[in-house]
C-alpha cells in the first residue's frame, strides 16, 4: 500500500482510467464494468477495478491539478505497478476547430507549471503521449464517428489566472487547441518511469465564446469519451 492509496497491491489493474472526479471513477466502474470491487476511499479519492470485456482495468480519481494528480500517478506507477495511464477529463477549447463535447486526443503539454523546472532545471522536457495509444485512440474515433481532434493541451497551474488572458494569446499563437490542469504531470511522470500514457478530454466550455455544455449533456458526452478511452486500450 502507499500513502493516499491504501490497497492490497494486487486489487490494482495494470491499466487505470484516470477522471479528476472521483465520483465519475463510480460512474465509470458503475456503467462499464463488471465484478467490481472498491479498492481505495482514502479522502474520498475512490478507486475500484473490475473487468470490460474480460479484460482487468482499474479507475482512479485524482483530484485536480498537477500536485493532486501527481500523487495518485506517481503511487499507481510505483506501488501498484500501472503501466498504461489514461486521463479521461474535460478542458476549455481555444481553438475555432475544436468544439464543445468533441475529444481532444492529447498530442503533448504546454504548461506554466513550475514542476518540471524544479526537475529538470534548464533541461526542457517535452511530455508527449505514448504514440501507440494517441494512434488507437485516432483509429478508433474515427470508426466512432466521434468529433475529434489531436492536438497539444496547455496545462495550467492555475484556473483562477490573473494572467489567463496572457497566457491564452500565447497558447493561441502557438496553435495549441485547449487547456486542462493535469496532462503535463501525467506524460512528464510516464516518460520518467517508463509506461504508456494519453489523456483524451471533453470539450466542456469554450475559452472564446464563454459557452458551457450544460450540465444534462455533460454526461453523455463524457461517456463517449470512456467508449474511446475502453476501446483504445482494449479494442
Ligand atoms: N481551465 C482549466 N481547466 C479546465 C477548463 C478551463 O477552462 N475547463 C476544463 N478544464
Amino acid at each position: 500500500m502507499s500513502i493516499h492509496i491504501v490497497a492490497d497491491p494486487k486489487l490494482v489493474a495494470d491499466t487505470v482510467l484516470l477522471p479528476g472526479d472521483p465520483l465519475r471513477a463510480r460512474h465509470i466502474a458503475q456503467t462499464y464494468l463488471t465484478d467490481v470491487i472498491q479498492y481505495n476511499e482514502i479522502r474520498g479519492m475512490l478507486g475500484f477495478t473490475g473487468y470490460w470485456h474480460g479484460n482487468r482495468v482499474s479507475v482512479q480519481g485524482t483530484g485536480m491539478g498537477m500536485p493532486s494528480f501527481s500523487i495518485y500517478a506517481h503511487e499507481l506507477i510505483d506501488t501498484y505497478h500501472a503501466k498504461r495511464l489514461v486521463r479521461v477529463g474535460t478542458c476549455g477549447t481555444m481553438s475555432e476547430t475544436l468544439h464543445l463535447k468533441d475529444v481532444l486526443i492529447a498530442q503533448a503539454a504546454d504548461s506554466d507549471s513550475a514542476m518540471n523546472p524544479s526537475r529538470f532545471g534548464s533541461y526542457q522536457f517535452a511530455p508527449t503521449a505514448s504514440f501507440d495509444l494517441l494512434a488507437k485512440a485516432v483509429e478508433h474515433a474515427k470508426a466512432a464517428k466521434l468529433g475529434f481532434a489531436v492536438g497539444n493541451v496547455f496545462t495550467s497551474d492555475q484556473f483562477y489566472d490573473l494572467k489567463g488572458e496572457e497566457k491564452k494569446q500565447i497558447a493561441q499563437s502557438l496553435g495549441t487547441m485547449a487547456i486542462d490542469m493535469e496532462t503535463c504531470e501525467l506524460y512528464t511522470l510516464a516518460r520518467m518511469k517508463q509506461v504508456e500514457a494519453l489523456t483524451l478530454l471533453t470539450v466542456s466550455d469554450s475559452l472564446l465564446t464563454g459557452e458551457q455544455v450544460p450540465p444534462a449533456q455533460r454526461q453523455s458526452t463524457f461517456d463517449a469519451m470512456v467508449d474511446l478511452a475502453l476501446q483504445t486500450l482494449f479494442g
